[in-house]
This record gives C-alpha cells, structure tokens and sequence, in this order.
C-alpha cells in the first residue's frame, strides 16, 4: 500500500470519529447512520461517474456538519470543516474540492446552489437518493414526527413554491413532504448512474402512496374478504 493511500485512510478514519462526535448532539435526525449510507452510495456513485473518490468520501462525511440545523449557521459550519481539513496534509486543490463539494449540498426547499463540480454533483445525488426509496419515507416521518407535525391532513394545501423559511418553518406534514419534495428528487439528480438507482426508488414511494390513500379513505375491496 503507498503512502498516500495510507495517509487517506488515516484521514478518513479520525473524520468518521469527528462527525460521529458532531452529530452525537443532534435531534434533529441527522443520525451517523444517514451519513454512512450517503458515503457508501457516493463512493460507488464515484467509481460509476469518474469522480474522484477521496474527495466525495470526505465531503458526504463532513456535509451535514455545515448544515445550519446542526451548528447554528451555515457558515460556522463551513469555518468548521475548513478547520477540520486544515489539520491534514491535503494538497489545497484536494481540500478546496471538499469545501466546493459540501458548499452546495443542501437542498433548502429548492434555493440552493447548483453543484458546480463533478464531485459536488455525486455527493447530492448520493444524499438525495437516501431522501427517497424506503428509507426516504422513513426519514420523513421521522423528521415529522420530531417537529410535532401530523402524518398527513387532507385539509392542508400542497406548497408549490417556497422560500427556504417557509420550507423549513411552514406548516406541512409527512405526506405533504412527498409533495414539496421527495417526488421531486428523481428530476433534479445530475448523474446517470443516480438516475438509474432512483427509478425503483421512485415507484416504491408512488405504490407506498396509493396504498396508504387506499387505507386513509377506508377504501375495501370487498373481494378481500373472500
Ligand atoms: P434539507 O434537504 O432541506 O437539508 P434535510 O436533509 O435536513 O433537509 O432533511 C432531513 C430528512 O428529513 C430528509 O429525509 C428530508 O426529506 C426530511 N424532511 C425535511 N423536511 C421535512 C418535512 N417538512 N417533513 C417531513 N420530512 C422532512
Ligand atoms: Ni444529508
């Protein structure tokens, strides 16, 4: 094994240690386990899109430690991660990738920035997918049921554009999320390789919706009783 690879694990290892610490003292459900899975699917989306790998493991690792919901605001979170990276003997177009990669993750009800890089692409892909597919509806309810919000209220209007404030702050509930969000994910992916793992992903949402309106309205089949 070279040296540098060496080095590169070393680095990823004491940044697993790092973000673990960071989210330890998080509710909001950003739990270790979301980061996790964004760096092993942003890992093979990498391989899949020629992006370099070093640079897409470190920027999922760190991309929730600049969230503004974790640590107050968003630029103490990216002063955070310049911190952290500072401590390693990175080459500083390696660092500055991270920093680009991270810097434009977050989906903020549809205002954020675009990715700008390759990298920066593939680490939203990676954490949009884990935004829908089972484990996306998981998280919804979830996140719903932290902020005290209902599972669903058929009285409630569906947002169809909102500021980041509303998005964040707004009445809405975890099917409403569906709405504002989750289904809108499978258009706004930048890869190929992503675009391939949302299709199933998506029809599993859309069955899980029809299904549970089935069950909302009380609707029976009454062929289920025989
Ligand atoms: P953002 O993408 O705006 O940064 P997060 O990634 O912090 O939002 O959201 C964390 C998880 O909670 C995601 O799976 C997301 O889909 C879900 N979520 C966010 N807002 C809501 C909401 N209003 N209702 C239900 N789930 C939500
Ligand atoms: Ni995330």
């Amino acid at each position: 094994m070279s040296v540098s690879i060496m080095r590169k694990e070393q680095i990823i290892r004491e940044t697993e240690q790092y973000v673990k610490s960071i989210l330890e003292r998080d509710s909001s459900g950003h739990d270790w386990w979301h980061i996790d899975r964004v760096r092993r699917l942003g890992c093979q989306l990498a391989q899949q899109e020629g992006a370099n790998v070093f640079v897409v493991e470190m920027a999922a690792l760190l991309h929730d430690v600049a969230d503004e919901k974790i640590v107050g605001s968003e630029e103490i979170g990216m002063r955070l991660v310049r911190e952290w990276l500072a401590r390693f003997p990175m080459g500083t177009e390696e660092r500055e990738s991270v920093i680009e990669a991270i810097s434009t993750v977050s989906y903020k009800g549809g205002n954020g920035k675009p990715p700008r890089t390759l990298e920066g692409k593939v680490v939203q892909d990676a954490d949009r997918l884990d935004a829908i597919g089972a484990i996306g509806i998981a998280r919804a309810f979830m996140y719903a049921g932290h902020r005290g919000h209902l599972m669903y209220d058929p009285a409630l209007s569906v947002r169809e554009t909102m500021t980041k404030e509303e998005y964040r702050h707004g009445p809405s509930t975890a099917i409403h999320h569906f709405y504002e969000k989750l289904l809108k994910l499978k258009d706004l992916l930048h890869t190929e390789s992503a675009k391939m793992l949302a299709v199933r992903r998506h029809q599993f949402m859309e069955q899980f919706l029809r299904q549970f309106y089935q069950e909302w309205n009380g609707n029976v089949d009454p062929s289920d009783f025989t």
